[in-house]
């Protein structure tokens, strides 16, 4: 990977002085190819995908499915298992809303999910009274496989579904997926992976997997805003009920009844946001052109760098898991409020992300108010980490 010429890809990184940007895990810059793809929509054939027969629309109908394949590749699933959501959020609710969960039934998670994966399951143990459990993670803050599989046997018949981060966003912890997997199988149990972190920094392959769900978001992986993917098995697709209903999700409508659209129309509610979809085809291509591989050994040298090198800084603790370097790394300084520190950050033009970044349980739980997040991708350089260090240690010195 020429990282000189990658990052001239990206208008706010080909700058004299551009700023260092280490708030990835919110969202990823974007390169001039998904831009120009967005422009491209609104400049040459602003118009419907699927509905009107005119040649703009033919255009449209053709950058869409494209578009569609080159994402379904991407992670290596079929025909008609890629299903647009607005993000990965959505995604989530829609199988949630899906499932036809009611009072007694099970869904595992880990002690880590962002809210995108706690809130729907919360909200249906309030209103359907199913049961929501978490594994806690081991002392190290590791998943604990033995508590999991003690769960999933003790509700052996009664798990919907294990909903499980990948890659987490508090500590770029890397969840053994894998063994998640194959033992959720074992006790006939569907798995849903939230890999909103894990799709924009590793090779993923949702077949090898053997992942009956997986959920991301273009915004993090140098797509567009308002545009994300539900992948689902297409017979588990199938035996989901839609849950956001209306134009394009139906084949016909009578003044009393309605034929539901196959999967994954009948889950794609409404006009689509077409360009957002033809950027994120383009943000794959991209990734795919600079190599999976390459971003994932380019960032974990990155992020173990900063992690050792944070370490050596007095009053700096590192939080979470510290073994994985999915380039994630989160913080506190003894003595300093972390929105405090986030600023003075930004004023030496280096943007972290301060807070509990939408992780509040596993805060609250620990009863750590919030902390500094430095988050990594592959446009980032050895100098920025360098940079980073040298203004973390000034600010630790104010003291
Ligand atoms: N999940 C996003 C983050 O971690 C919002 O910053």
């Amino acid at each position: 990977m020429n990282i000189i010429k990658t990052r001239k890809d990206f208008p706010l990184l080909d700058r004299k002085k551009p700023i260092i940007y280490f708030d990835n895990s919110c969202m990823t810059l974007r390169p001039r190819q998904v831009i120009d793809k967005i422009v491209e929509y609104y400049e040459r054939f602003p118009t419907c995908h699927g509905r009107s027969v005119h040649t703009l629309s033919n255009f449209v109908t053709q950058e869409f499915d494209d578009a569609r394949r080159i994402i379904q590749k991407f992670i290596n699933a079929k025909d008609k298992e890629i299903v647009f959501t607005k993000n990965c959020t959505e995604a989530i609710n829609v199988v949630a809303n899906g499932l036809d969960l009611n009072k007694g039934d099970v869904v595992i998670n880990s002690d880590r999910e962002h809210s995108s994966n706690i809130v729907p399951w919360l909200k249906l143990q309030k209103d359907k009274g199913i049961k929501r459990i978490y594994i806690k993670s081991k002392k190290d803050e590791s998943f604990d496989l033995k508590a999991y599989e003690d769960e999933l046997k003790k509700n052996k018949g009664k798990v919907k579904l294990v909903s499980m981060v990948y890659i987490s966003n508090l500590d770029g912890y890397i969840m053994p997926v894998k063994q998640i997997i194959k033992l959720a199988h074992k006790y006939k149990a569907p798995v849903l992976l939230d890999a909103a972190q894990a799709v924009p920094h590793i090779a993923i392959n949702v077949k090898r997997l053997d992942v009956d769900f997986l959920t991301f978001s273009g915004h993090k992986m140098c797509g567009p805003n308002g545009v994300g993917v539900l992948y689902g098995k297409k017979t588990l697709l199938e035996k989901l009920n839609s849950f956001i209903v209306g134009g394009d999700t139906v084949s016909n409508t009578t003044y009393k009844d309605y034929e539901e659209m196959p999967v994954p129309e009948r889950f794609e509610a409404g006009l689509q946001n077409y360009a957002a979809v033809m950027g994120l085809g383009a943000a794959c291509k991209y990734l795919k052109k600079i190599g999976m591989n390459n971003i994932e050994k380019h960032v974990a040298k990155l992020d173990d760098r900063l992690k050792s090198d944070l370490q050596t800084i007095p009053r700096v603790k590192l939080i979470g898991n510290k073994e994985t370097h999915a380039g994630v790394t989160t913080f506190v300084i003894d003595g300093i409020n972390y929105h405090d520190a986030a600023m003075i950050l930004d004023s030496a033009n280096i943007a972290v992300r301060s807070g509990q970044h939408c992780v509040h349980s596993w805060f609250n739980d620990r009863k750590i108010s919030g902390s500094i997040r430095a988050s990594l991708y592959f446009y980032n350089t050895e100098d920025e980490v360098k940079q980073f260090i040298i203004a973390v240690k000034k600010l630790a010195s104010y003291l």
